[in-house]
């Protein structure tokens, strides 16, 4: 069957999805303060080939050209984020006007092209004045957050009805305080376990806030999930996939919903009951207006006895001798329909929407032109895997691809190329790929 986006129903929003630090480059323009990641990207060793987001895709100052490409690609949900710098450059006290403004011009420009914003509020770009003060492992944070949040809520919610409180809490709080390789590059399970619980009190309260303030907002939050399946059949890889579901697929969003930690099939979480105090489990839960589900690959797993306290490992897709992308993920466009049937089964979950999806490929220039067919193909199998699931009745409302453009991708420098539009970063010329001609077509209105 070939599928359109009139396939899946006028009430299914399709846009495509960045992140500030990713593309905005303008790191130290109109009084931005710095952020974890500018000063991360600064050490020795930790990304590649000492990459960094200073200028990025420029996009704080040639947002209107690329706004005008995603209108001609037909793209008309647009979900970006907010740099907390950018608007409070201490990360609390000061507003920047400057900043305030600047997403003033992007919503407005947005809009006037027929493009719907949906607000990230927090891709991972801490204030570093407040990383200086504990970042996620101080309780206070909860409160800065919120005070952020309620700024942005006050200047744009006249406009911006779409918020996501976090994206992926569990990739900044693991790469960024267990194993440190993320900003702001801090170790262990003790920064883990207090900066987990203190972003699942902030996603709580992110959505409070906002709803305090603007009642018919629509609100979200995003969180990253693979599907997971035990390397061999045998007890022992079981017992190893379930922990390892706990870890990469529950842990956020079970206490959202209500039901607390999954502490019972992940018994070291027990170690966070340390950092919880009276109120917390209620505080921990909120009803979001949907789920945000970002998903790239499946991860397989096995028992393995020298892994401390998870007794678990994943086989590596190289292992595995699978198809894979530039990120060395398995290329498996099926992942998606069991995350959305498994999170669907649970009860009392609003509406999904996939908030990211997209492969990264060696991309190249030919002849002017960018031809990704591999690309194309993991869009459009992961598209009918998404349609499969809604056919059975996932409760699913949008989706978004990551991304629009070529962009910063965190520890991996420019290396993994993403974009529907390829960027040639040094002279900052926009491409086309054959994906982006593809996904225009999708979305044609026919
Ligand atoms: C998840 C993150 O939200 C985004 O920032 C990142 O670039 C993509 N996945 C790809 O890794």
């Amino acid at each position: 069957m070939l599928l359109n986006k009139d396939t899946f129903g006028e009430d299914f929003s399709w846009g495509v999805s960045t992140a500030a630090y990713q593309i905005e480059g303008a790191h130290n323009q109109d009084g931005k303060g710095p952020s974890i990641w500018d000063v991360f990207v600064t050490k020795k060793n930790k990304i590649f080939q000492r990459h960094h987001g200073d200028i990025a895709c420029d996009f704080y100052n040639r947002y209107i050209d690329d706004l005008y490409l995603m209108y001609k690609l037909n793209i008309r949900h647009y979900r970006f984020s907010i740099s907390w710098s950018r608007i409070l450059p201490k990360g609390i006290g000061e507003i920047s006007q400057k900043g305030i403004d600047f997403y003033n011009r992007l919503i407005d420009f947005s809009l006037e092209l027929g493009i719907t914003p949906w607000v990230t509020l927090y891709h991972w770009d801490l204030p570093h004045e407040l990383e200086l003060k504990g970042g996620w492992v101080n309780r206070d944070i909860r409160d800065w957050f919120g005070h952020y949040v309620s700024i942005c809520v006050q200047n744009f919610g006249d406009r911006v009805k779409n918020w996501m409180v976090l994206n992926e809490p569990l990739v900044f709080t693991g790469a960024g305080y267990f194993f440190g390789v993320h900003a702001p590059g801090r170790k262990g399970l003790d920064n883990f376990l207090a900066a987990t619980h203190h972003a699942a009190l902030a996603q709580a309260y992110g959505g409070k806030v906002i709803k305090s303030i603007q009642r018919d907002s629509y609100v979200g939050t995003t969180f990253s999930c693979s599907h997971v399946e035990p390397f061999r059949m045998r007890e022992k890889d079981i017992l190893a996939t379930k922990k390892v579901d706990a870890l990469l697929n529950r842990l956020f969003i079970e206490p959202l919903l209500g039901k607390g930690y999954p502490t019972r099939d992940l018994k070291i979480l027990h170690r966070i009951e340390k950092y919880m105090q009276p109120g917390d489990e209620r505080d921990l839960k909120f009803d979001m207006d949907f789920i945000g589900v970002q998903n790239y690959t499946r991860e397989v797993i096995q028992y393995s006895p020298f892994v401390p306290l998870l007794k678990a490992k994943i086989v590596h897709a190289k292992k595995r001798k699978v198809e894979m992308t530039a990120m060395n993920w398995e290329v498996y466009p099926e992942s998606i329909y069991h995350i959305l049937k498994k999170f669907n089964a649970y009860e009392n979950i609003p509406p999904i929407i996939i908030t990211e999806n997209g492969a990264a490929f060696q991309d190249e220039v030919q002849d002017g032109r960018v031809d990704d067919p591999k690309r194309t193909a993991y869009l459009q199998q992961t598209i009918a895997q998404v349609w499969r699931a809604k056919q059975e009745g996932v409760k699913i409302k949008g989706y978004f691809v990551w991304t629009f453009l070529d962009n910063f991708e965190w520890a991996e420098g420019y290396h993994p190329r993403f974009g529907l539009v390829y960027v040639d970063f040094p002279t900052q010329q926009r491409i086309i790929k054959t994906s982006g001609h593809w996904y225009a077509d999708f979305l044609s209105t026919r």
